[in-house]
Protein backbone atom coordinates (compact mmCIF):
# COMPACT_ATOMS: atom_id res chain seq x y z
CA UNK A 1 0.00 0.00 0.00
CA UNK A 2 1.32 3.42 -1.20
CA UNK A 3 0.13 6.88 -0.64
CA UNK A 4 0.38 8.90 -3.64
CA UNK A 5 -0.30 11.80 -4.86
CA UNK A 6 1.66 11.86 -8.02
CA UNK A 7 0.07 14.44 -10.40
CA UNK A 8 -1.80 16.49 -8.23
CA UNK A 9 -1.10 19.99 -7.02
CA UNK A 10 -1.81 21.02 -2.91
CA UNK A 11 -1.62 24.37 -1.63
CA UNK A 12 -0.10 24.51 2.18
CA UNK A 13 -1.20 27.81 3.90
CA UNK A 14 1.15 28.38 6.60
CA UNK A 15 3.87 26.48 5.54
CA UNK A 16 6.96 28.60 5.98
CA UNK A 17 6.93 26.77 9.94
CA UNK A 18 5.61 24.76 12.16
CA UNK A 19 2.84 22.39 11.35
CA UNK A 20 2.29 23.62 8.10
CA UNK A 21 6.22 22.99 6.90
CA UNK A 22 5.72 19.42 8.09
CA UNK A 23 2.87 19.01 5.97
CA UNK A 24 4.36 20.32 3.00
CA UNK A 25 7.62 18.10 3.53
CA UNK A 26 5.11 15.36 3.59
CA UNK A 27 2.82 16.28 0.64
CA UNK A 28 5.88 16.80 -1.48
CA UNK A 29 7.41 13.55 -0.16
CA UNK A 30 4.24 11.79 -1.71
CA UNK A 31 4.61 13.26 -4.92
CA UNK A 32 2.58 16.67 -4.80
CA UNK A 33 3.86 19.94 -6.30
CA UNK A 34 3.53 22.22 -3.13
CA UNK A 35 2.54 25.83 -2.83
CA UNK A 36 4.45 26.84 0.01
CA UNK A 37 2.48 29.47 1.58
CA UNK A 38 4.04 32.18 3.80
CA UNK A 39 2.14 35.03 5.37
CA UNK A 40 4.30 37.77 5.05
CA UNK A 41 8.17 39.05 3.65
CA UNK A 42 9.50 38.30 6.70
CA UNK A 43 8.42 34.49 6.37
CA UNK A 44 9.99 34.00 2.78
CA UNK A 45 13.46 32.98 4.12
CA UNK A 46 12.05 30.18 6.05
CA UNK A 47 9.37 29.34 3.23
CA UNK A 48 12.46 28.80 0.84
CA UNK A 49 14.11 27.01 3.14
CA UNK A 50 11.37 24.41 3.54
CA UNK A 51 11.40 24.57 -0.55
CA UNK A 52 14.96 23.90 -0.46
CA UNK A 53 13.65 20.61 1.72
CA UNK A 54 11.56 19.50 -0.60
CA UNK A 55 13.44 20.07 -4.14
CA UNK A 56 16.70 18.61 -2.32
CA UNK A 57 14.47 15.75 -1.80
CA UNK A 58 13.07 15.64 -5.71
CA UNK A 59 10.03 17.38 -4.75
CA UNK A 60 8.66 20.10 -6.60
CA UNK A 61 7.05 23.26 -5.90
CA UNK A 62 6.83 27.53 -5.05
CA UNK A 63 6.51 29.65 -2.20
CA UNK A 64 3.65 32.20 -2.14
CA UNK A 65 3.21 35.29 -0.06
CA UNK A 66 -0.64 35.60 0.68
CA UNK A 67 -1.97 36.99 3.87
CA UNK A 68 -4.75 34.48 3.92
CA UNK A 69 -7.05 36.79 5.80
CA UNK A 70 -7.34 39.39 2.64
CA UNK A 71 -9.72 38.23 -0.06
CA UNK A 72 -8.20 39.89 -2.77
CA UNK A 73 -4.72 37.87 -1.78
CA UNK A 74 -6.20 34.77 -1.55
CA UNK A 75 -8.33 35.10 -4.97
CA UNK A 76 -4.68 36.02 -6.43
CA UNK A 77 -2.70 33.13 -4.68
CA UNK A 78 -5.33 30.78 -6.74
CA UNK A 79 -5.33 32.34 -10.04
CA UNK A 80 -1.17 32.44 -9.81
CA UNK A 81 -1.33 28.55 -8.97
CA UNK A 82 -3.67 27.59 -11.72
CA UNK A 83 -1.89 29.42 -14.27
CA UNK A 84 1.03 28.03 -13.10
CA UNK A 85 0.38 24.36 -11.88
CA UNK A 86 -3.09 24.17 -14.14
CA UNK A 87 -5.39 23.23 -10.84
CA UNK A 88 -5.12 22.38 -7.57
CA UNK A 89 -5.98 19.59 -6.05
CA UNK A 90 -5.39 19.61 -2.36
CA UNK A 91 -6.08 23.03 0.20
CA UNK A 92 -4.37 21.91 3.23
CA UNK A 93 -5.81 25.09 5.49
CA UNK A 94 -3.77 25.10 8.27
CA UNK A 95 -2.77 29.03 8.65
CA UNK A 96 -3.36 30.00 12.54
CA UNK A 97 -2.48 32.02 15.00
CA UNK A 98 -2.89 32.55 18.36
CA UNK A 99 -3.06 35.76 19.95
CA UNK A 100 -3.85 35.09 23.66
CA UNK A 101 -5.71 37.06 26.41
CA UNK A 102 -7.66 36.92 29.79
CA UNK A 103 -10.56 37.88 28.11
CA UNK A 104 -11.86 40.67 30.08
CA UNK A 105 -8.21 42.27 28.61
CA UNK A 106 -9.32 40.92 25.00
CA UNK A 107 -9.21 43.53 22.87
CA UNK A 108 -11.13 43.50 19.18
CA UNK A 109 -7.76 43.65 17.64
CA UNK A 110 -7.06 40.61 19.32
CA UNK A 111 -10.45 38.81 18.84
CA UNK A 112 -10.13 40.31 14.72
CA UNK A 113 -6.73 38.75 13.92
CA UNK A 114 -7.45 35.19 15.16
CA UNK A 115 -10.61 34.87 13.63
CA UNK A 116 -9.56 36.73 10.76
CA UNK A 117 -6.70 34.57 10.05
CA UNK A 118 -8.25 30.61 11.81
CA UNK A 119 -11.52 31.45 10.37
CA UNK A 120 -11.51 34.26 7.30
CA UNK A 121 -8.66 32.57 5.82
CA UNK A 122 -10.21 29.29 5.75
CA UNK A 123 -13.50 30.50 4.48
CA UNK A 124 -11.75 32.22 1.74
CA UNK A 125 -8.98 29.12 0.71
CA UNK A 126 -12.23 26.85 0.71
CA UNK A 127 -13.91 28.90 -1.36
CA UNK A 128 -11.32 29.45 -3.71
CA UNK A 129 -10.12 25.96 -3.68
CA UNK A 130 -13.79 24.42 -4.37
CA UNK A 131 -14.52 26.76 -7.61
CA UNK A 132 -11.52 25.46 -8.92
CA UNK A 133 -12.34 22.07 -8.22
CA UNK A 134 -15.91 21.94 -9.79
CA UNK A 135 -14.35 23.93 -12.36
CA UNK A 136 -11.78 21.72 -13.37
CA UNK A 137 -14.13 18.29 -12.35
CA UNK A 138 -13.07 14.71 -11.43
CA UNK A 139 -10.18 13.43 -13.17
CA UNK A 140 -9.33 9.45 -12.97
CA UNK A 141 -5.65 10.39 -13.32
CA UNK A 142 -5.09 12.59 -10.74
CA UNK A 143 -7.40 11.12 -7.83
CA UNK A 144 -10.98 9.54 -7.92
CA UNK A 145 -12.40 12.35 -5.78
CA UNK A 146 -12.50 15.99 -7.11
CA UNK A 147 -10.75 17.83 -4.46
CA UNK A 148 -9.98 17.62 -1.08
CA UNK A 149 -10.11 19.88 1.63
CA UNK A 150 -8.32 19.76 4.79
CA UNK A 151 -8.55 22.13 7.79
CA UNK A 152 -6.22 21.93 10.42
CA UNK A 153 -8.32 22.58 13.52
CA UNK A 154 -7.12 21.79 16.80
CA UNK A 155 -7.78 19.79 20.22
CA UNK A 156 -9.77 23.13 21.07
CA UNK A 157 -12.83 22.08 18.88
CA UNK A 158 -13.90 20.98 21.72
CA UNK A 159 -12.01 21.68 25.03
CA UNK A 160 -12.50 25.15 25.75
CA UNK A 161 -9.30 27.03 26.70
CA UNK A 162 -9.14 29.97 29.37
CA UNK A 163 -7.60 32.73 28.18
CA UNK A 164 -7.61 32.11 24.72
CA UNK A 165 -11.21 32.57 24.00
CA UNK A 166 -10.80 33.88 20.33
CA UNK A 167 -8.40 30.84 19.54
CA UNK A 168 -10.81 28.15 20.82
CA UNK A 169 -13.86 29.88 19.01
CA UNK A 170 -12.13 29.87 15.85
CA UNK A 171 -11.53 26.31 16.25
CA UNK A 172 -15.11 25.53 17.77
CA UNK A 173 -16.26 27.30 14.16
CA UNK A 174 -13.88 25.65 12.02
CA UNK A 175 -15.07 22.09 12.73
CA UNK A 176 -19.02 23.33 11.66
CA UNK A 177 -17.12 25.10 8.71
CA UNK A 178 -15.84 21.59 7.54
CA UNK A 179 -18.77 19.37 8.27
CA UNK A 180 -21.03 22.27 6.35
CA UNK A 181 -18.78 21.64 3.06
CA UNK A 182 -18.51 17.90 3.50
CA UNK A 183 -22.32 18.11 3.52
CA UNK A 184 -22.53 20.58 0.58
CA UNK A 185 -20.12 19.35 -1.85
CA UNK A 186 -20.38 15.55 -1.05
CA UNK A 187 -22.83 14.80 -4.05
CA UNK A 188 -19.62 16.75 -6.36
CA UNK A 189 -16.81 13.83 -4.65
CA UNK A 190 -15.14 16.95 -2.74
CA UNK A 191 -13.74 15.49 0.32
CA UNK A 192 -13.38 17.89 3.68
CA UNK A 193 -12.06 17.25 6.81
CA UNK A 194 -10.17 18.27 9.83
CA UNK A 195 -7.01 16.88 11.29
CA UNK A 196 -6.89 18.35 15.40
CA UNK A 197 -3.38 18.08 16.83
CA UNK A 198 -2.73 18.39 20.17
CA UNK A 199 0.43 20.01 21.59
CA UNK A 200 2.90 19.50 18.51
CA UNK A 201 6.15 21.14 18.75
CA UNK A 202 6.27 24.42 17.28
CA UNK A 203 6.71 28.16 17.56
CA UNK A 204 3.29 28.92 18.21
CA UNK A 205 3.32 27.27 21.60
CA UNK A 206 6.99 27.63 22.59
CA UNK A 207 6.49 28.44 26.22
CA UNK A 208 4.70 25.48 26.62
CA UNK A 209 7.26 23.02 26.15
CA UNK A 210 11.05 25.37 26.03
CA UNK A 211 11.74 25.04 29.75
CA UNK A 212 11.96 21.78 31.31
CA UNK A 213 8.89 22.94 34.26
CA UNK A 214 7.00 23.90 31.07
CA UNK A 215 7.26 20.66 29.20
CA UNK A 216 7.08 19.01 32.43
CA UNK A 217 3.84 20.54 33.26
CA UNK A 218 2.51 20.28 29.58
CA UNK A 219 3.31 16.34 29.38
CA UNK A 220 0.70 15.89 32.63
CA UNK A 221 -1.87 16.62 29.95
CA UNK A 222 -0.92 13.79 27.58
CA UNK A 223 -1.59 10.22 28.71
CA UNK A 224 1.27 9.53 25.63
CA UNK A 225 3.51 11.09 27.66
CA UNK A 226 5.11 13.21 24.64
CA UNK A 227 5.26 16.24 22.90
CA UNK A 228 3.52 15.78 18.87
CA UNK A 229 6.09 16.58 16.29
CA UNK A 230 4.99 18.12 12.34
CA UNK A 231 5.78 14.90 10.83
CA UNK A 232 3.19 12.95 13.06
CA UNK A 233 0.52 15.79 11.31
CA UNK A 234 2.06 15.19 8.03
CA UNK A 235 1.57 11.85 8.00
CA UNK A 236 -2.24 11.74 7.99
CA UNK A 237 -2.15 15.05 6.42
CA UNK A 238 -0.67 12.41 3.26
CA UNK A 239 -2.97 9.67 4.12
CA UNK A 240 -6.20 11.44 4.32
CA UNK A 241 -5.54 13.86 0.61
CA UNK A 242 -4.42 10.18 -0.56
CA UNK A 243 -7.27 7.61 -2.43
CA UNK A 244 -6.93 5.62 0.19
CA UNK A 245 -8.80 8.15 2.45
CA UNK A 246 -11.52 7.77 -0.47
CA UNK A 247 -14.23 6.87 2.22
CA UNK A 248 -13.18 9.83 4.62
CA UNK A 249 -15.39 12.85 4.81
CA UNK A 250 -16.80 15.02 7.00
CA UNK A 251 -14.90 14.36 10.15
CA UNK A 252 -13.02 15.83 12.55
CA UNK A 253 -9.44 13.12 13.12
CA UNK A 254 -7.52 14.35 16.32
CA UNK A 255 -3.88 13.69 16.51
CA UNK A 256 -2.85 14.30 20.85
CA UNK A 257 -1.36 11.47 22.47
CA UNK A 258 -4.75 10.82 23.75
CA UNK A 259 -5.07 15.25 25.50
CA UNK A 260 -8.37 14.35 24.52
CA UNK A 261 -9.27 12.09 26.70
CA UNK A 262 -9.01 14.20 29.68
CA UNK A 263 -5.46 13.16 31.91
CA UNK A 264 -6.84 14.51 34.80
CA UNK A 265 -9.85 11.99 35.26
CA UNK A 266 -6.95 9.56 35.03
CA UNK A 267 -6.67 9.74 39.01
CA UNK A 268 -10.01 11.21 40.15
CA UNK A 269 -13.86 11.65 38.87
C1 LIG B 1 -2.39 25.35 20.27
C2 LIG B 1 -1.15 25.10 21.10
C3 LIG B 1 -1.48 24.18 22.25
C4 LIG B 1 -2.24 22.95 21.80
C5 LIG B 1 -2.71 22.09 22.97
C6 LIG B 1 -2.98 24.05 19.87
O1 LIG B 1 -4.08 24.23 19.03
O2 LIG B 1 -2.05 26.15 19.13
O3 LIG B 1 -0.64 26.33 21.57
O4 LIG B 1 -0.26 23.76 22.86
O5 LIG B 1 -3.36 23.34 21.03
O6 LIG B 1 -3.30 22.84 23.98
Amino acid sequence: MEISLRNQVAVVTGASSGIGSGIAKSLASAGAAVIVNHSSERSLDEAQAVLKEITDAGGNGITYQCDVSREDQVIKMFQDTVSQFGTVDILINNAGIQKDSKFTEMTLDQWNAVIGVNLTGQFLCAREAIKEFLRRGIDPSRSIACGKIIHISSVHEIIPWAGHANYAASKGAVRMLMQTLAQEYGADKIRVNSICPGAIQTPINKDAWSTQEALSSLLSLIPYNRIGQPQDIGNLAAFLASDLADYITGTSIFVDGAMTTFESFSTGG
